[in-house]
């Protein structure tokens, strides 16, 4: 979703900002801009709808050049993406331009006003409310200094925003605040750097100060200064960034999903790295070790999540019913937070989260800790909102996810909530330490199984994937563990080759689905050997008998399937429990590839954000 970006220092602000709005690229958007304050003091911008390229052609012919800068991708959410509801906004006068993500709730009301005392509004945007209502509580009084006319602004404000704002009149500063919508700054040598998240940042410094809700910055090029919106100064905790340069480019890849799926074997182990032990069968979570009690005696763990986080929370539903013997419910974030959910005290509110800063996610958070639920958190990238404000948790150590389709990260969670699930019940004494040490010596071997997967099925999935890539539907079904990781493999294909596709625990199929199957039909059945194989095999079965094309996931001990199905991906067994992060590698690949095939822009796919900060 939107995506900030500023600079103040002695470098051409044009090239860092554009660099940086190509590394938010990943983040989804419809349009871009930038605006400086150039050498003879004049503010200046260049805007439009479409990809940073054109943005960066259009400043080739006709540059800004300056040293101090603000620059925002949109995701259109008020007003459709066009040149005009682009950002930056500007003031009336024009001396004030604004980048925002977020949503002003209350834009109308303050519209009106300001059009009612004469401003005159240029774009379909809720935030072009913020310059005019600043520039008019600026120019109102000779007493009020810029800073205090954007707190007052600020105050009148309902909704969230990260901004950035600069003002002609103040050419060394950058004005930031935040209010539900993430911003940091980062710390360079006379030089400093605005970011809605790290990525722009790491190739200049890895020392970085986020802001939280209702704080303020005055940026100046040696120094800035946080305080509240009500005007109290604070100290913030300087952080080093953990991640690296390499981690945010393509090595050679030419997509990062695709890197990011090869990424999985070395992913999951450091996932696992110093948690698990196979010698002697334990599991150590340092992140919940101090609520491992709470955790011991919870009557029941809600997880609330969003898209492929909700569809590991559904695989960690079955994992802790059968390994901890807690009693779990899975919740859409979005819902759970509206509907007046029974949760307090003695309750566990668990939220999974790649990004960390996903709107309803964080909603949801705060409503569960509002009514006095321990609150846990599963995310990927340190020092996101989510992942400071969750009483505990632990991250999943993935990597940065780039393409906007989650891959790594899902196999991460899954991982973590099978290290939870094991470290709880080994705690409630449901594990024995014979069972233990027999689970973690096989999770131990999952990052090879998945290298195998990788290494052996790349070229036959490919090759399927150009037999189906024009196929106008897909079903996808699975039952016990893999019925979430059904839902996962066609919200991967629908979500990067736009192909419509549906997924369903297998014996749910006869209500209704199966009235879509014919010779047309794609049917992806994941078919691992485990508990249920008998009766999928009468799944599968019953969508032969109509003529359904059947491609199987399945594992090699498996003649009855493999019989059955016109395609089969055969993957190395494991436990029932683990099955799940191997069944999904050959469906995030097989989506991958028919995106490719259909010239579909796979890492940012049309109308999709990477993360969603508007509820
Ligand atoms: C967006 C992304 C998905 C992601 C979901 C939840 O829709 O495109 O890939 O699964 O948000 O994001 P989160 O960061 O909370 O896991």
């Amino acid at each position: 979703m939107c995506g900030i970006v500023g600079y103040i220092g002695s470098r051409d602000a044009s090239t860092v900002l554009i660099k940086g709005l190509k590394r938010l690229e990943y983040r989804g958007y419809d349009s871009a801009g930038i605006a400086l304050i150039n050498g003879e003091l004049e503010l200046d911008y260049r805007k439009g709808k479409g990809k940073v390229s054109n943005l960066e052609r259009a400043l080739r012919k006709d540059s800004l050049i300056g040293t101090l800068g603000i620059g925002h991708t949109r995701w259109a959410t008020h007003g459709e993406p066009n040149d005009i509801n682009s950002h930056p906004h500007l003031s009336e006068s024009g001396n004030i331009a604004v980048v925002h993500n977020g949503i002003i709730e209350n834009y109308n009301t303050l519209k009106k006003k300001l059009i009612e005392r004469g401003r005159v509004f240029q774009s379909q945007t809720d935030t072009e409310v913020i310059g005019h209502l600043i520039e008019e509580i600026y120019l109102a009084s000779p007493d009020i200094t810029f800073e205090h006319a954007i707190r007052l602004a600020l105050k009148q404000i309902v909704g969230t925003y990260g901004l950035a704002i600069i003002n002609k009149e103040f050419p060394d500063t950058i004005f930031i605040a935040r209010k539900g919508s993430p911003l940091l700054l980062g710390i360079g040598e006379e030089e400093m750097f605005i970011a809605s998240d790290a990525s722009p940042v790491v190739e200049y410094t890895n020392k970085v100060v986020y802001l939280d809700d209702g704080e303020i910055a005055i940026v100046n090029r040696n120094s800035y200064k946080v305080k509240t919106i009500d005007d109290v100064p604070l100290t913030k905790e300087v952080h080093e960034l953990a991640i690296s340069l390499d981690a945010i480019e393509k090595a050679g890849y030419p997509h990062f999903m695709l890197k990011e799926i090869f990424e999985q074997p070395r992913s999951i182990a450091d996932c696992m790295r110093g948690r698990i032990n196979p010698e002697n069968g334990t599991v150590l979570l340092g992140g919940i070790e101090d609520v491992m009690d709470e955790l011991v005696n919870a009557r029941r763990i809600t997880i609330a999540a969003c898209g492929t986080s909700w569809h590991s929370a559904l695989v960690g539903e079955y994992l802790f019913e059968q390994l901890a013997k807690t009693p779990v419910e899975v919740e859409y974030a979005s819902e759970f937070r509206y509907r007046d959910p029974l949760i307090g005290k003695g309750d566990v509110l668990l939220v999974i989260s790649q990004s960390g800063e996903t709107a309803d996610t964080l909603a949801a958070m705060r409503e569960a800790r509002k009514r006095g639920a321990l609150v846990l958190g599963i995310c990927n990238v340190v020092g996101s909102t989510i992942a400071r404000e969750t009483d505990a948790g632990v991250f999943t150590h993935a990597g940065p996810e780039i393409g906007v389709a989650s891959t790594k990260a899902f196999t991460a969670q899954v991982v973590v909530l099978i290290m939870m699930a094991l470290e709880l019940g080994q705690r409630k004494g449901i594990l024995n330490r014979k069972k233990m040490k027999e689970y973690i010596r096989e999770l131990s071997k999952i990052p090879s199984k998945v290298e195998y997967i990788l290494e052996h099925n790349d070229q036959e999935i490919r090759k399927m994937a150009s037999l189906f890539t024009y196929a106008p539907n897909f079903l996808y079904l699975g039952r016990s563990y893999n019925f979430p990781v059904a839902l996962e493999g066609a919200l991967k294909l629908k979500e990067i080759s736009y192909i419509h596709a549906e997924g369903y625990p297998a014996a749910e199929m006869k209500h209704g689905p199966i009235a879509l199957i014919d010779e047309m039909m794609p049917v992806v059945v994941i078919a691992a050997t485990d508990h249920t194989n008998d009766k999928m095999i009468s799944n599968i079965e019953e969508v032969k008998a109509r003529k359904g094309r059947i491609i199987s996931i399945m594992n090699d001990d498996n003649p009855e399937v493999k019989k059955l199905s016109e395609f089969c991906i055969s993957i190395p067994s494991t436990s029932d429990c683990f099955s799940p992060v191997l069944t999904v590698i050959p469906l995030q690949l097989l989506s991958y590839y028919i995106a490719v095939n259909r010239g579909c822009n796979v890492d940012q796919p049309r109308n999709l954000a990477k993360s969603v900060t508007v509820e």
